[in-house]
């Protein structure tokens, strides 16, 4: 199967499956499902809490957050690492850095409640493990949830379906750069940030803790001296940059299985962003029913513009991203919006292409 094809499947079996209709608890204590290869049964058993009866974080785990998240529905996260003793990341490549054997990372989704906490380990053999726990709705306890993801486990605050998504959807999103790990890097936990959403929790460490406490070794040393930040015309353009970054280039990226489709919304530190380059005044394979000729971007002209108009959407067959969203992200629709319509009108876009070019 061509590989762009694969979404217009997912979507297919999406619409035939529907909502599972029953809570995933109860699927769970009926036992179906499958184990994920040498994932804990329950979460208390990852190491996240150092007491599960009253769910402290263990000591050695460490709290981050990325300055560029991904939106799940409007889902509030928080996410923690931890590095087997002594070890420490290799992040001289300052786009792809390399996890030592044994590194632990977890997410926690909630909506009124906690909803499951995803898991990823990276085994002796290289390969991460991708797991996710579903919390029981008292709260109390996680449980691994099925290979096959759960759908509709339950409630997002809008009232849209929350989905678990299945192993295959977490490599979908995960394996689509050389690393695997998308909102720990040098970019995503840099303190020099333009986050639509603050921080509120002080635990959270960024870039420079990491440094400091020997977690991360050969960062090179331009990215020590000066935080490092997507280079950009505006604050709007930074702000657009670091969407597509955290929401879309685990998928539509210049070196993973996406590539043939030439969009690439990655933010690199080392060669800068080619998002104008591949989608402003590019014809898109998506066509729009009412144009003879669709672009990707059309400047001054979001409504026109392919990109635009699929992450307005949450139509299975047209949204973007393609997956683990019901719910419009209205907050960057609107930034979108403003950037196709302001900063990219006709007359200006002559000077974005230059200033792209002076800034690699
Ligand atoms: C729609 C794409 C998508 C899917 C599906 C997805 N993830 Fe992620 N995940 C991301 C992105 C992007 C981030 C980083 C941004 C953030 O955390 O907001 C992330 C972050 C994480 C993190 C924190 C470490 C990191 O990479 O930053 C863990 C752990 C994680 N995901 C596990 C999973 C597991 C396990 C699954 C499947 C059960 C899964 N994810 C499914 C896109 C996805
Ligand atoms: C889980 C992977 C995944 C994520 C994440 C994702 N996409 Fe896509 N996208 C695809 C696939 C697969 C296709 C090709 C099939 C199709 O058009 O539906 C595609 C196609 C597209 C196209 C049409 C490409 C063309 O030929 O012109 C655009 C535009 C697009 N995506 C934008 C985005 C944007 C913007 C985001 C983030 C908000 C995003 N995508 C996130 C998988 C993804």
């Amino acid at each position: 199967m061509r590989p762009f094809e694969w979404t217009r499947l997912a979507a297919a079996l999406l619409v035939l499956c529907g909502t599972l209709g029953v809570p995933a608890w109860i699927v769970l204590a009926a036992g179906s499902g499958s184990a994920g290869a040498q994932a804990p049964r329950e979460l208390r058993e990852t190491g996240l809490y150092a007491d599960p009866s009253t769910q402290r974080i263990a000591s050695d785990v460490l709290a981050f957050r990325p300055q560029y998240p991904l939106w799940t529905d409007g889902a509030r996260k928080r996410r923690w690492i931890r590095l087997p003793a002594g070890s420490s990341i290799d992040a001289s490549d300052p786009d792809a850095w390399r996890f030592p054997v044994g590194t632990q990372l977890w997410k926690e989704f909630a909506y009124e409640r906690r909803v499951e906490t995803r898991y990823m380990q990276l085994g002796g053999d290289g390969r991460w493990v991708y797991a996710t726990y579903v919390w029981s709705p008292d709260g109390r306890s996680a449980s691994l949830a099925p290979q096959r993801g759960l759908r509709g486990a339950c409630q997002s605050t809008s009232g849209a379906p929350h989905d678990i998504p299945s192993e295959l959807d977490c490599r979908a999103c995960h394996q689509g750069t050389p690393s695997e790990v998308l909102g720990f890097s040098a970019l995503q936990l840099s303190s020099a940030r333009t986050s639509r959403e603050p921080g509120d929790n002080a635990a959270e460490l960024q870039l420079d803790d990491f440094v400091a406490r020997g977690w991360i070794r050969d960062l090179p040393r331009e990215f020590r001296e000066r935080a490092p930040q997507i280079a950009a015309r505006s604050e709007r353009e930074r702000a657009v940059l670091g969407y597509l970054h955290g929401n879309c280039a685990s998928c539509h990226n210049a070196r993973g299985p996406l590539a043939e489709l030439g969009l690439d919304l990655e933010f690199s530190l080392a060669r800068g962003s080619s998002a104008v380059r591949t989608s402003v005044g590019v014809e898109s394979r998506f066509q729009l029913a009412e144009l003879e000729r669709s672009e990707r971007i059309v400047p001054g002209a979001p409504h026109a513009s392919v990109l635009f108009r699929r992450i307005s959407s949450r139509d299975p067959l047209l949204q973007m991203p393609a997956l683990g969203t019901h719910v419009v992200d209205t907050a960057a629709v609107e930034l979108v919006s403003q950037w196709i319509e302001q900063d990219l009108a006709p007359a200006r876009l002559a000077d974005t292409h230059s200033s792209h070019q002076r800034q690699r």
